[in-house]
């Protein structure tokens, strides 16, 4: 039986990862964070010693036999870098701005286009992240472009580090955001964009739960159709 995929892509902040999964999880579908991909090839190149910003030095990386690979567990995706599950690692700020630089190298997106597509090829998903709806995978069956407004997104993060007991003011999370956005919107390989056929949920104005309960609700529309 053909498998069903769920597209979900936008910017960062917008809920898409807790969104998804709980999304996935009502559904019975395995999801898959893409974030966490760019985020372990990031962890790999820092590791290696490289910089921010020595581009050129990525492919060496990539070509020394480096896995990234997906193992669920309770229904929990762990990523593995060379069979090390590294899923407590990539989730710092540092590896933030790894995943973001190595993300901008088309050499990196083609290493991890193959093991997305056969993810969806041979599990119903709800795959996200920034390109899935236009690269990873046009043919979804249903495709949404979740985002918000950035005071929005920044207000949520901003009250997330909050309570993780960080230092950080309004204005510098609402900075980092627009300028993340910024990045990831003009940048050559794959940049963000909304596909066509996506359906834009905006949730500047939405609780958690009416933003989980729109997505949902977008899915099973699309799925009975
Ligand atoms: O969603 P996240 O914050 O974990 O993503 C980490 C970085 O990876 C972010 O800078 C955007 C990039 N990314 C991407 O370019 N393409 C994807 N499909 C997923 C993430």
């Amino acid at each position: 039986m053909k498998s069903i995929a769920v597209a979900i892509d936008g910017p960062s902040g917008a809920g898409k990862s807790t969104i998804a999964r709980a999304a996935a999880g009502h559904l019975g579908f395995v999801y898959v964070d893409t974030g966490a991909m760019y985020r372990t090839i990031g962890l790999a190149v820092c590791r290696a010693g490289v910089q921010l910003g020595e581009t050129e030095k990525i492919q060496s990386v990539l070509d020394a036999g480096l896995q990234v690979s997906l193992r669920y567990q309770d229904g929990v995706q762990h990523v593995l870098l060379n069979g090390e599950d590294v899923s407590g690692l990539i989730r710092t700020p540092e590896m933030s701005k790894y995943a973001s630089f190595v993300s901008a190298v088309p050499a990196v997106r083609a290493f991890l286009l193959d093991t997305q597509r056969e993810m969806a090829r041979t599990h119903n998903v709800i795959m996200d992240g920034r390109d899935i709806g236009t690269v990873i995978l046009p043919d979804a069956e249903v495709k949404i472009f979740l985002t918000a407004s950035p005071e929005a997104r920044a207000r949520r993060r901003f009250i997330e580090l909050q309570e993780k007991g960080e230092q950080v003011t309004y204005e510098d999370v609402l900075t980092d955001m627009i300028q993340r956005d910024h990045d990831d919107e003009t940048r050559a390989a794959a940049p963000l964009r909304q596909a066509e056929d996506a359906v834009l949920v905006d949730t500047s104005d939405l609780t958690l739960e009416q933003s989980m309960e729109a997505v949902e609700a977008v899915v099973r529309r699309a799925l009975e159709d």
